[in-house]
């Protein structure tokens, strides 16, 4: 078994030697099982070999340095499609979610005076956009240099959504930066929140919990949520809390303190509102694992990130490479804006009209500690 695993490391690294920087490599990567054909792009740099598929446009692995130079997959992924179409798969892991990242409270919301419904999959509430969201679909796969452009049209009507909307997503490796650019456009007016639901374990993918790394979120306040996780519509200032990120805090330290909040989730799941006012790039958070040195700085356009800490992975899922996925087994940092926006008015807005156009950033930048 040991061969095995260091016999394919080799291959690997055969192969990743062999790619040229900001060559994109497309592999077939099977058929979803409604038959469509899949693929698997390598994107390749200095640092960095980033996999991506076509199917929900999903980052299937990260391979990133430590501060020796050893290098591991520092995301939670499959190791073909199967494990993505796998029904007791509720991870989202390492998705494009939409058309409404997050959850809308019952399923529905009113806009222009008319109500629409989306179908509930999580505790009576719409998650990442209904039963059958973006993660579930086949995405048109375009390589640029250093990258990869998905687009997917989604009908008017699609989980009940209002307008046809089509969702490019643009994964380009610049350096050591994985940057993301999402764009939407509809023919009707619609509310639209994309993010990539990647989790992270920076010590590598299968190797236990993330509660020793250490997050900084650059946010005030959160908003907190009811039993079912939706938005009250109050800001809480994180001030004095174990949501206070402001100085950089292992993952573990306050996750078990006596904080509603914190029960309620279950750990972390929620909301930061971040401090930067801006709609252009701005620091969201940093995540550190201090034995590897390995270190991730995320930047976005987005007013919010959904900091989860893991908390439903339960070790019933089988990554990438073999092992279980424990809880806290990752950490997802879904830079968006904030849930339940169609139904709380004093939330920034999600809704896009006719002739205008989403645009979004996140951009995933990996060095060392030392
Ligand atoms: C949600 C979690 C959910 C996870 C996977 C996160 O964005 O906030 O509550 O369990 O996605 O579905």
């Amino acid at each position: 078994m040991k061969q095995a695993v260091s016999m394919a490391m080799a291959a690997g690294l055969v192969l990743t030697s062999a790619m040229a920087q900001g060559e994109v490599k497309k592999d077939s990567w099977g058929k979803s099982a409604d038959g469509q054909p899949l693929f698997l792009y390598t994107l390749h740099d200095a640092q960095l070999t980033v996999k991506l598929t076509n199917f929900g446009a999903h980052v299937v692995s990260i391979d990133a340095p430590d501060k020796n130079g050893n290098v591991a997959d520092v995301v939670l992924g499959f190791k073909d499609v199967a494990g993505y179409e796998n029904p007791k798969n509720t991870s989202y892991m390492g998705a494009i979610v939409g058309r409404y990242g997050n959850r809308i409270a019952n399923g529905r919301f009113s806009l222009d005076g008319k109500s629409y419904e989306i179908p509930t999959n999580n505790n009576g509430n719409a998650l990442h956009g209904g039963k059958v969201g973006f993660d579930q679909k086949v995405w048109q796969g375009k390589e640029l240099p250093n990258g990869v452009e998905f687009t997917l049209v989604s009908p008017d009507g699609d989980m009940g959504f209002p307008g046809k909307l089509t969702a490019h997503v643009k994964y380009t490796l610049v350096g050591s930066s994985l940057h993301i650019d999402y764009t939407a456009t509809t023919d009707k007016d619609t509310v639209v929140n994309l993010t990539n639901h990647s989790y992270f374990n920076l010590a590598g993918e299968g190797s236990g919990t993330v509660l020793d790394e250490q997050m900084m979120i650059a946010a005030d306040a959160t908003t907190p949520v009811n039993a079912t996780l939706i938005p009250t519509g109050k800001l809480a200032p994180v001030a004095g809390t174990p949501f206070d990120f402001n100085k950089p805090h292992t993952i573990g330290e306050r996750i078990h303190a006596a904080d509603q909040q914190l029960k309620t989730a279950g750990g972390y799941d929620h909301n930061f509102v971040l401090s930067a006012k801006t709609n252009t790039l701005h620091l969201v958070a940093k995540a550190v694992d201090p034995k590897s040195g390995r270190t991730l700085t995320v930047t976005s356009t987005e007013p919010g990130v959904q900091f989860y800490s893991g908390n439903f992975l339960d070790g019933t899922l089988t990554g990438i490479s073999g092992k279980a996925y424990v809880k806290n087994g990752g950490f997802c940092l879904e830079t968006q804006h904030f849930p339940d926006s169609p139904n709380q008015p004093s939330f920034p807005s999600t809704e896009l009209k006719p002739g205008e156009t989403m645009h979004s950033s996140t951009v995933f930048t990996f060095s060392v500690t030392k």
